[in-house]
């Protein structure tokens, strides 16, 4: 691109090792069509996008990168647009990378050897794209106090306490097979807090089959569905335990797994997952509806204009946006594309109670002293059933899993009122509903 090479004149050539790669430069490349040469910015979004598309095992991979950033330099927009074939493209070979990097998260498992220095944990893992160095930090994180290898056929990973290397890939018969070892397992899982966080039926529906042969305890699925509700909760005082208090830790782990989230259609279409933000020691808790166009694009949530309502609301009502949590039903923007502009749609009940799980994470972890649901997706979403905010605003109610929520509107329904005055009316009983909340606090 500095030297103003057209993607047209670029030939990539994804070979095995560095000689391959470079081997054109040697040969005459065809001359480059000049581009316009002034420098430019490129925008955060498509770096963040480089990151993942850019690991995926689709050789046109840095073709269409390239292509992207020369079109960038011209249309700097460009990324706004989610209907752009281009950028559809690349956003799917992100999301297939994200998905994969989840995967392997969560499906890997480490079974025990002695390797004559003491135990070694080896585990194979086959992924479907190069995400396996971008994994790396993940398990040195996790598991720094053990030994630990892990083969997947292009290269292995290699721990040995102090120092990670990297060996060539392997076969799925160079790892010791048989069960995991029960406590590496659990260690493992309480670590990553994952089934925890998982429904076993639906992890199992989630868990494509060419993982189930690597999983003995798949084998155990009828008790595991009938002992899952105990499970979860054992585990989850667990992994509590094993972070020593350290929600923050357990609470990251929560939000890493849930940007892989494919639990219901909307991430398909969304930019990302947009998960709560906040002191995980809040005692308040905010819960909306879900992202909206700037929040998807920011991925973080109550950002935009009916975050800006809220903003002031609070503020009207005494409470500190840094000392509250603030989350939404839906973790997925949901919209429908007219032109260039995306156009919010309202979660159904299916998208709803697909993403409850997350919203039920969010309120173990944090146990806040009160909940506030804004909105009837909110609340739809923290009671199971559906909430008339007319008749239940004002007032404490006690959640399924108990804890305390209060009922109000949401802020959009504020900025959707016509008339002046009635918007006028209606944010002061906000502020009021806002106020009676922060008053149960104390
Ligand atoms: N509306 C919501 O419910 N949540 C957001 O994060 C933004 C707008």
């Amino acid at each position: 691109m500095a030297v103003g090479a057209a993607p047209g004149d670029v030939v990539w050539q994804v070979g095995d090792g560095a000689t391959d790669l470079f081997a054109r430069e040697d040969a005459s490349p065809p001359a480059p069509s000049p581009l316009p040469s002034s420098d430019f910015a490129v925008p955060r979004a498509f770096l963040g996008l480089v990151r993942h598309a850019i690991l995926h095992r689709d050789p046109e991979r840095f073709a269409l990168l390239y292509r992207m950033l020369a079109r960038l330099r011209a249309e700097p927009k460009l990324m706004d647009d989610a209907a752009d074939p281009l950028v559809r493209r690349v956003e799917k070979l992100a999301t297939e990378v994200r998905r994969d990097i989840h995967k392997m998260r969560a499906f890997l498992r480490f079974r025990e050897v002695d390797d004559g220095a003491g135990p070694r944990f080896v585990a194979w893992f086959e992924p479907d794209h190069h995400i396996v160095r971008a994994n790396a930090g993940f398990f040195l994180d996790r598991f720094a106090s053990m030994r630990w290898s892990i083969l997947t056929p292009a290269l292995s990973l290699h721990w040995d306490g102090t120092t990670l290397s990297e060996g060539p890939g392997a076969a799925k018969g160079d790892a010791p097979s048989g069960d995991p070892i029960e406590d590496v397992w659990k260690t493992y899982y309480a670590s990553i807090f994952n089934p925890a966080r998982m429904k076993v039926g639906a992890m199992l529906k989630e868990m494509p089959r060419k993982y189930w042969k690597n999983m003995p305890e798949t084998a155990l699925v009828p008790g595991l569905i009938a002992s899952a509700q105990a499970r979860e909760s054992g585990m989850i005082a667990t992994a509590r335990e094993r972070v020593g208090g350290n929600s923050r830790a357990a609470w990251e782990a929560l939000r890493d797994e849930a940007a892989g989230c494919t639990r219901c259609h909307l991430h398909k279409h969304a930019t990302r997952t947009v998960f709560g933000e906040g002191p995980v020691d809040a005692a308040l808790m905010f819960v909306g509806e879900q992202p909206g166009d700037q929040e998807d694009l920011a991925g973080k949530p109550f950002v935009g204009p009916a975050g800006q309502v809220f903003d002031r609301a609070i503020a009207a009502a005494g409470i500190d946006r840094p000392d509250v949590y603030v989350t939404n039903a839906v973790k997925h923007f949901k919209f429908e594309k007219r032109g260039k502009r995306r156009i919010h749609q309202k979660p159904d009940a299916g998208e709803i109670t697909a993403c409850r799980w997350w919203i039920e994470q969010e309120l173990l972890l944090l146990k806040p002293k009160v909940t506030v649901a804004l909105g009837a997706t909110a609340a739809r979403a923290l009671f199971g059933k559906v909430m008339t905010i007319g008749k239940e605003r004002g007032r404490p109610h006690i959640l399924p899993g108990g804890g305390e929520a209060w009922i109000t509107v949401h802020p959009s329904f504020l900025l959707r009122l016509p008339d002046r005055d009635a918007a006028e009316l209606e944010f002061g009983r906000f502020v009021e509903d806002l106020k009676a909340v922060r008053r149960q606090l104390k």
